[in-house]
């Protein structure tokens, strides 16, 4: 495989507008819904990129038609259910592409064969294969990882209470209730993204939520969905980038425009808020679906602090960043209820406290999440060449890093970052950053 290495030194201040690429959880679900409907969805500002693109792929192999019209803008023709796909789908990096459409492909009669990358190969497939499986889907896999065939067929409705908050989980359990017998009941420990609910709802889908132990839960019955016109915000986990760098950069500021802010995906922003940082919500709408905003953050004198265990579903894919920017504050961050991170596209607890020490950061690893002891802005030295293992959020964050240290910072493999974030560099390049590729 090739590999691409890029380099971030200190550049000055970030000025500017950014206006990130759209939310990735939104662009999967929009494609698998558009794909599982009657008639036309409308995308506007769809993510091109590679994780979405997969599915893309995956939803045509289905029996939709998925096409680009411009950029941003597609157009899927659902054929009003999953068919028999003829080859492996392949959900290459994309572990939301996997679990959705696990679930998606559950209530039809077909049989499908799912494969991804040597990433998404290691990660763990049970936690969808245990409540499908409990609904009369069958699989045949090795461990529950990829590959795996998923047969569908007849499905009943579950109440499920779920080990892990995992929207994946939860979605997969959802997408196969559109066509289970009955209801299906989703609980989590604590909630997590919630845009398959609402886009579900968006869809014509037969949802609400019911009280179970004093929370509010999903519920679906069975139903067909209709073609709908979706918009995609920014995505807040590829905005959390360009606002970290900001904050920790003295005389920054910039605006990021047209940003999710689902309360439940700003985990990482409420926890800035409490270490001190200047970040305003202004222009604030919420149209049909989802709240929107633009964010302004401007440069900050950071605290360290320690966020309660149970905001970590709403900030999971921010504590590469959040660890990086604790670096830069005074006073120790930790970070505690992240075991998920263990499981994501690499281990991120210690490959970003490897990658800390390494940059003369003092770190330190806990077995669900980790100890970052910072000692302010200037402080940081950096200087080091960072092992990513492919992984796209922890390349963004040691090149942040390297925008704000002593020393410049080389990631060993950015190749990864177009799965989520293919304009990062150009996004930051504009906003007055120096990285380039060596
Ligand atoms: C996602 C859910 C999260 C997140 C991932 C996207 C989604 O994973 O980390 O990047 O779109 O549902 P889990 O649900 O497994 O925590």
């Amino acid at each position: 495989m090739s590999s691409m290495r890029l380099k971030a030194r200190f550049a000055g201040p970030l000025r500017g507008r950014a206006r990130p690429p759209g939310d990735k959880s939104i662009s999967h679900r929009a494609l698998i819904l558009g794909a599982l409907a009657h008639g036309v969805t409308e995308i506007d500002g769809l993510l091109e990129a590679e994780d979405v693109l997969c599915t893309a792929q995956a939803v045509r192999q289905f029996g939709a038609q998925a096409d680009k019209r411009d950029d941003g803008r597609w157009r899927v023709t659902g054929a009003g259910g999953f068919s028999q796909p003829s080859d492996t789908i392949d959900c290459g990096n994309s572990g939301t592409a996997a679990r959705l459409l696990m679930g998606a492909a559950s209530g039809f009669k077909l049989s499908a064969r799912l494969d991804g990358d040597q990433s998404l190969r290691k990660r763990p497939m049970n936690r969808v294969v245990a409540p499908l499986s409990q609904m009369g889907a069958r699989f045949d896999s090795t461990e529950n990882r990829l590959p795996l065939i998923v047969h569908g067929g007849k499905l009943k409705g579950v109440t499920y209470r779920s080990p892990v908050s995992s929207a994946q989980v939860k979605s997969a359990v959802l997408l196969a209730g559109l066509r289970a017998e009955g209801e299906t009941v989703l609980i989590e420990p604590e909630r997590s993204r919630d845009h398959t609910e609402r886009m579900l709802g968006v869809f014509g889908a037969d949802i609400d939520s019911i009280e179970v132990d004093g929370g509010q839960h999903p519920r679906v019955r069975p139903s067909q969905l209709r073609g709908a016109n979706i918009y995609v915000p920014a995505d807040p986990s590829s905005a959390a980038f360009p606002i970290a760098a900001a904050l920790i950069l003295g005389k920054s500021e910039i605006r990021v425009e047209d940003v999710l802010v689902n309360p439940l995906r700003l985990g990482f922003y409420e926890t800035l808020l409490e270490m001190g940082a200047k970040l305003t919500y202004e222009e604030r709408r919420d149209p049909i679906g989802e709240p929107i905003a633009d964010i302004v953050a401007q440069s900050s004198k950071l605290h360290g602090a320690s966020p309660p265990a149970k905001r970590a579903p709403a900030m999971i894919d921010e504590f590469p960043i959040l660890s990086v920017v604790a670096a830069f504050a005074q006073g120790e961050t930790r970070i505690v209820g992240a075991s998920e991170l263990r499981v994501k596209e690499s281990d991120r607890i210690t490959l970003m406290v490897d990658g800390l020490k390494a940059c003369g950061v003092d770190a330190e690893e806990l077995p669900d999440g980790l100890i970052v002891r910072g000692n302010g802005p200037k402080s940081v030295r950096g200087g080091a060449q960072i092992r990513t293992l492919g992984d796209h959020r922890v390349a963004m964050s040691f090149l942040v890093l390297g925008m704000a240290s002593k020393e410049p910072v080389t990631v060993d493999d950015a190749e990864m970052i177009a799965t989520s974030f293919p304009d990062f560099i150009g996004c930051m390049q504009k906003l007055g950053a120096d990285i380039r590729e060596v």
